[in-house]
């Protein structure tokens, strides 16, 4: 590279802060930005414009995700490994970055492993939230997209649940824990009428980036359907099990809204764009509004992948839900979002994924 290109790439990026009110970029934190939803946000905000600033403490994600982030965006990603319960860092990363909004991902995810420690559980993802919603009020960052979940709807909801629905009564301190997120973002937006908060309601994200550089890499045995069957078509498990089919469902298994990554990460642009003009805590599915069976599931990858998938049938898995879906009407007609991609875009981007990665980021 020549000394003039040298030069005019180091005057790019020592002005570009003085640009940046111009571009509509912004410095968005991303807390858990290193994980699966994370690193597919992460893409999905720097191709917008914005820059990416990710916290991970690794516990649960690998840093090379965040490396084939920048492969895919062909630019940075600004990295700082901590932790959300350490309020030191906080105030370290606060006064480091002046940040625009706040994307919040950063947690512990697994509904069993939640029943076992549900004191980490609450730590992790009550505490975990409260110190990094001290550290925006501290810093007057006003913002904040906040990762919930369908499990907060409990055991009783109508299906398909809609946001109107009375939430609380998850079985688990998983769903627990977001609910009660949820309602310290709504007590603190009741407070703060400058705060902005959008708490967005997974279904069931799948799927991979396209690219195939980027997906799902669960540490250990998988808990999820799909990272299941596609550590069974690589050839790292041997055999699926599906945990019963014996419920009210046409082939008797459980039936769920299962929605690309990649949708899920453009949900997150939508709700930070939404912010943008908007003040109070709103929540909003998102979810494709269609449901669909573990068989039908299994059946989709094998056609997309050509690899036949053995299952057992065995006994439930207690706190499975028979059925549940969105209503995704809210996000559409307020966010202008909604599911575009395919159960079987799903099925082939994970197939690429996993073919490409057998070990996932281990592969590296
Ligand atoms: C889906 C279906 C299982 C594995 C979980 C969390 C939820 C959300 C999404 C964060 C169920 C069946 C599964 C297997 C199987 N995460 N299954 N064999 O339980 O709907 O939701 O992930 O927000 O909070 O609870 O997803 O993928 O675990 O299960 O038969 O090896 O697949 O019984 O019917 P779930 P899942």
């Amino acid at each position: 590279m020549s000394t003039f290109h040298y030069a005019s790439i180091r005057l790019v990026f020592y002005f570009e802060p003085y640009f940046r009110p111009f571009v509509n970029s912004m410095v968005i934190l991303v807390t858990g930005g290193a994980g699966y939803i994370g690193s597919h946000t992460a893409v999905e905000l720097l191709s917008q414009g914005h820059k990416v600033v990710v916290l991970d403490d690794l516990s649960n994600a690998c840093e090379e995700s965040l490396s084939r982030v920048e492969r895919i965006c062909n630019r940075k990603v600004h990295f700082v490994h901590g932790n959300v319960c350490d309020p030191n860092c906080l105030t370290s990363l606060f006064s480091r970055f002046k940040f625009d909004a706040v994307i919040h991902f950063a947690g512990c995810k697994a509904v069993g492993e939640s029943v076992r420690k549900p004191l980490d559980y609450y730590h992790n993802n009550v505490t975990g939230s409260l110190f990094l919603l001290e550290a925006m009020k501290k810093f007057d960052v006003k913002k904040f997209v906040f990762s919930s979940s369908a499990t907060i709807y409990g055991q009783k909801a109508p299906v398909p649940y809609v946001e109107t629905l009375k939430t609380g009564g998850a079985l688990n301190p998983y769903g627990s824990s977001k609910w009660m997120v949820e309602q310290i973002l709504i007590d603190a937006a009741k407070a703060d009428s400058e705060l902005s908060v959008a708490m967005l309601r997974y279904f069931n994200p799948i799927g991979a980036h396209p690219s195939g550089l980027i997906g799902e890499d669960p540490l250990g045995v998988p808990n999820n359907l799909l990272p299941f069957i596609a550590q069974v078509a690589v050839g790292k498990r041997e055999v699926l099990s599906v945990f019963g089919d014996d419920y009210e469902t046409p082939d008797g298994t459980c039936i769920r809204d299962y929605l690309h990554v990649v949708d899920l990460a453009e949900g997150h642009v939508k709700a930070l764009n939404w912010l943008m003009g908007h003040k109070g805590a709103e929540a909003f599915n998102l979810g494709t509004g269609t449901g669909f069976s573990v068989l039908d599931v299994v059946k989709a990858f094998e056609a997309a992948s050509g690899v036949v998938i053995p299952y057992q049938v065995v006994s439930r898995r207690s706190g499975d839900l028979a059925v549940f879906w969105a209503d995704a009407t809210k996000a559409k007609a307020v966010l202008g979002w909604e599911a575009k991609r395919t159960l079987n875009d799903m099925m082939i981007d994970t197939w690429r994924w996993q073919s490409l990665n057998p070990n996932g980021y281990a592969d590296t």
